[in-house]
């Protein structure tokens, strides 16, 4: 077996794009990621992909960033303001895991922190189970971490939140429910699309356990890398400090060229289903592997300059070109939560007000606005048990909001 490694942008795009390339960066993480919609190929794919992009629409996204989320976000926020200081990371998962337990269909009846970080432990661990490839630990030691993780929430989340979405599609077909006062999210339209997308129900289970872990860490480490990306930028270039406070719009820009810098897996992986000719030119033969180098593709000179390798949020782009890179993926698995945590790319006409800026925009806007600065008593240190450039603690201090 040969492994192939792409890492100019234009090439890596389009080797995210071969059909004939199927997902292979999981088969590690089997014991929760084995036939989640990350890892499907082809038809099956296809067929799921449709069904609970149903949940992704932009209008529900532009509902739930004005309507949902400032409430959840002033909630867990005042709580930090309160005491003047924050772990970063820990404020970004609770933020984030209440959004992306929305998204999955996940309830949350006590709607207390004790909930909140009962729930994050659980999703913690599935994250550590999904990334299984990068991980420095005892894999075997994770896996069973991850068996008793998901019985947990199985029972604990995932068994109420399924008899209550069951409850009222029966109320539905009866007629005594209208379909918008059904939940949008995705075990609510896996229930009602069974005979579309089949599935074993620990399958199902599973596949609610992924998108919670798919969306809060990879939102909350988006959060943290852009905090320090912006905090550092603006110490040095104050008179974007000042911009930013005032131009939304500047603020989103910044935090997509973050994400460009720090794709949230640093590497795609594929496996040829059949012989295939590669981007560069190479061929692949069945079964052979191909490393997709996000990193380096999202730092490419040759499409975003000399400056590549730095944080510069006014480079001018190529036509075409988005600001974050590859960090969403592109292709068939193109992120869905793309637009809901990195918002909509302004056109010229764009209305600031009405503009749908994301999750991860708002988050360090939040932050920003109240002072918020790294803790110098206490320095940020980087993730452990992973390979992957993440923080694992991002002490900061805050003060409370003006409000006028
Ligand atoms: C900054 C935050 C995020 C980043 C950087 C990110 C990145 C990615 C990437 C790179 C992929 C494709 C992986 C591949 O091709 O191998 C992906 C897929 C996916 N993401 Fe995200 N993601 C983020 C947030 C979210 C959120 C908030 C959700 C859900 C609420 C989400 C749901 C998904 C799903 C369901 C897939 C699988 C799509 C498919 O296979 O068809 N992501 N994400």
């Amino acid at each position: 077996m040969n492994v192939f490694t792409i890492s100019r942008y234009g090439e890596a795009m389009d080797a995210l794009k071969e059909a004939q390339l199927a997902q292979s960066g999981y088969d590690e993480g089997a014991v929760i990621m084995a036939d989640v919609l990350l890892v499907l190929h082809g038809a099956a794919h296809r067929a799921r992909r449709l069904v609970e992009l149903r949940v992704f629409r932009r209008d529900f996204f532009r509902y739930y960033e004005q309507q949902v989320f400032p409430a959840t976000l002033a909630q867990t926020i005042g709580e930090y303001e309160t005491l003047g200081q924050a772990d970063l990371i820990e404020f970004s998962v609770r933020v984030t895991l209440n959004l992306t337990a929305d998204f999955a269909g996940i309830d949350r009846p006590a709607g207390d922190s004790r909930e909140t970080e009962h729930l994050r432990r659980l999703v913690a661990t599935f994250s550590e189970g999904a990334i299984l490839v990068h991980s420095t630990r005892d894999k075997e030691v994770v896996r069973s971490e991850v068996r008793a993780a998901l019985a947990e929430f199985d029972a604990t989340f995932y068994q109420p939140s399924l008899a209550r979405r069951q409850a009222l599609l029966r109320q539905f077909a009866a007629g005594q429910l209208g379909l918008e006062q059904l939940p949008r999210d995705v075990l609510t339209v896996l229930l009602q699309n069974a005979d579309k997308v089949a599935m074993p129900a620990e399958l199902m289970m599973r596949e609610i356990a992924f998108y919670l872990q798919a969306g809060s860490h990879s939102t909350a480490n988006a959060t943290a890398h852009a905090f320090h990306d912006v905090s550092t930028w603006c110490a040095a270039n104050p008179q974007d400090r000042a911009r930013i406070g005032h131009d939304p719009l500047f603020l989103q820009r910044c935090v997509h060229e973050s994400l460009r810098l720090h794709p949230a897996s640093p590497v795609a992986q594929r496996r040829a289903v059949c012989p295939v000719a590669l981007p560069d030119g190479r061929g692949a033969a069945t079964d052979d592997r191909v490393v997709i180098d996000m990193s380096a593709a999202n730092r490419d000179p040759g499409v975003f300059g000399v400056d590549a390798e730095h944080f510069n949020p006014h480079r001018v782009l190529p036509e075409g070109v988005t600001p974050w890179g590859l960090t969403f993926g592109v292709g068939a698995h193109t992120c869905l939560g793309r637009d809901l945590d990195g918002g909509v790319l302004p056109r010229a006409d764009t209305d600031s007000a009405a503009h749908q800026y994301g999750i991860v925009p708002l988050l360090v806007q939040a932050l920003l606005q109240r002072n918020a600065r790294p803790d110098p008593a206490r320095p940020a240190t980087a993730a452990e048990n992973t390979v992957r450039a993440n923080w694992g603690s991002y002490p900061i201090l805050l003060d409370t909001l003006a409000r006028e």
